[in-house]
């Protein structure tokens, strides 16, 4: 089943109103959430978001933010990741998203904003958890506290095996701009082993985050 029609499935379940009418309610429905995300998501994106939840919540406590806005934030996170071509296409049509000229070469990285898009759509999300979303695969200079936890439980969750991840595990506990700063490494490294331009806004990012780490 495509994307669109998982959701159109889902979405007929009244439980989305609960939550879309209170995000207080969270907590009582994150299992219902990872019912919807069950049926839209791979075994193991799915896996990866639970990851993401479990992280998010543990460094929401030590960072003191909410610990169940994040553990939503961090489920949902990827919702959008398993979108076709032709989804992403008629998704960024339908609903006016701006897709720049690094989007246009790597529509992947699309599935931030439509992740955005999806979460104040369905689950009526706050512009904080909508913002963490947007901004989890390229970062951004305007990430809060928040989005900064999001942008890193994604990245060290539980089920990442990468060389070095345990580390980073233990240093997002510490430092969540230092634990950005060499993920962003990472990233330069990735894209020009691909050969990818780097979004302007991860340049941008670790330009603040080198000054404000020094
Ligand atoms: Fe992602
Ligand atoms: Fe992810």
């Amino acid at each position: 089943m495509k994307y669109i029609e998982k959701c159109r499935a889902a979405s007929s379940r009244s439980y989305y109103k609960e939550v879309a009418n209170n995000e207080r309610n969270i907590k009582m429905n994150l299992e219902e959430v990872k019912k919807d995300l069950k049926q839209i998501l791979s075994e193991k994106r799915y896996t990866h978001s639970v990851g993401t939840m479990n992280m998010a919540r543990e460094l929401a406590h030590i960072y003191g933010e909410d610990e169940e806005k994040a553990a939503f934030t961090g489920l949902i996170h990827d919702i959008a990741k398993e979108m076709s071509r032709d989804e992403i296409e008629q998704y960024v049509k339908a609903h006016n998203i701006e897709v720049d000229d690094i989007e246009k070469q790597n529509l992947g990285l699309l599935h931030a904003k439509i992740g955005a898009s999806i979460a104040k759509e369905r689950y009526n999300a706050s512009e904080k958890v909508q913002n963490a979303i947007k901004y989890h695969t390229t970062g951004n200079v305007k990430m809060d506290t928040f989005a900064k936890i999001i942008y890193v439980a994604d990245k060290v969750e539980e089920n990442r095996t990468y060389e070095g991840v345990e580390e980073l595990r233990k240093l997002a506990k510490q430092d969540l701009d230092k634990t950005i700063l060499i993920l962003i490494d990472f990233v330069i490294e990735k894209s020009n082993r691909l050969g990818r331009i780097m979004h302007p806004d991860t340049v941008e990012l670790r330009e603040k985050l080198i000054n404000g780490t020094k």
